[in-house]
């Protein structure tokens, strides 16, 4: 049954603590072991009944339509494609007015885009009525990219394939953290393109499959900030600084500034700061607003639900 009221979903952000990068695969994607965390920093899809697919996007990155750090607000917009997908598969009509409030800073390294179409794929799922079984749902999620299928479900999860292969695992306590936002956006597959020439001329190490994400698993369950902040790894972080060297400084801000530790968050260029507690949070996120090397700086907190509707 069709709903006539607009649907509301809100998706969150999510940042890696754990990003191993195996070689690169034969369908150009590299083999991942990755440990997702979603965050509180959330973009909002509203859908509404409609003749044909609009989509109005408004907040971080709205109004422009190309380049990294931008976002159309047409059909190559991954909420758009993931309309169209979940209507295919339903056999139904892809008829709704789409608007993607952005608080999730774009080409960040936080999935702003993923989670834009992750929440598209519930609320459409609400207004059209098509009731999609969750294994399907995820399998959209995963032809629309390979961080969507974490979206959807959220928490804290082992990412692995190309990082669609989502497993929630135990995570004993809140963590809380500083996104620092770095200048301008970087693209994903030319982080990971640099990471494959820095492989290549022996700048970093090569590898013959994905760091093993143990020692962060471990570090999640016992809950303790001090053991997480020792086991952060994000192989793609060598390539975000060779792409942009600027970026150790904003990490040295981070450590310097009182972070328990600081990492690059996926491709980049947001740096995560881990800090011990709530409290810590907030101190960290003043002393970095004003140290002049973040264009924005959020105080977030994970684990929190995936992509759910909130009226
Ligand atoms: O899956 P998604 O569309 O987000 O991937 C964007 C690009 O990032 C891919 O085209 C590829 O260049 C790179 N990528 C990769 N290995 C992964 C995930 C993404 O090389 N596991």
């Amino acid at each position: 049954m069709t709903v006539r009221e607009p649907v509301v979903v809100r998706a969150p952000a999510k940042i890696n603590v754990h990003l191993g990068v195996g070689p690169l695969r034969g369908d150009g994607f590299h083999a991942l072991h990755t440990v997702y965390l979603a965050v509180s920093l959330y973009d909002t899809v509203t859908v509404r009944p409609g003749e044909g697919l609009s989509l109005t996007v408004s907040g971080e990155g709205a109004g422009a339509t190309t380049g990294p750090g931008q976002v159309p607000a047409g059909p190559t917009n991954l909420a758009w494609r993931a309309a169209e997908l979940l209507a295919d598969h339903a056999g139904v009509r892809p008829d709704a007015a789409m608007d993607v409030a952005k608080r999730i800073p774009v080409a960040a390294g936080l999935a702003g885009g993923s989670a834009d179409a992750a929440a598209t794929l519930v609320a459409l799922d609400a207004l059209w009525g098509t009731r999609a079984a969750r294994a399907d749902l995820l399998g959209l999620a995963a032809q629309l990219g390979s961080d969507v299928p974490f979206a959807l479900t959220g928490g804290a999860a082992l990412g692995t394939g190309r990082g669609e292969q989502v497993s929630p695992v135990l995570a004993g306590g809140r963590s809380h953290w500083v996104l620092g936002i770095a200048g301008e956006g970087l693209s994903t597959p030319a982080v990971y393109a640099e990471l494959d020439r820095l492989r290549a001329t022996g700048r970093v190490p090569d590898v013959t499959e994905p760091t093993p994400a143990e020692p962060v698993l471990a570090a999640l369950r016992g809950g303790a900030a001090g053991e997480l902040a020792r086991s952060l790894i994000n192989d793609l972080q060598p390539a975000a600084l060779s792409l942009r060297p600027d970026l150790r400084r904003a990490l040295r801000a981070a450590g310097d500034a009182g972070a328990a530790a600081a990492v690059v968050s996926g491709s980049g260029p947001t740096v995560a700061a881990l800090a011990s507690d709530e409290q810590a949070a907030v101190r960290l996120a003043a002393e970095l607003a004003g140290v002049g090397v973040f264009r924005a700086v959020r105080a977030v907190t994970g684990p929190v639900p995936g992509a759910r509707v909130v009226c």
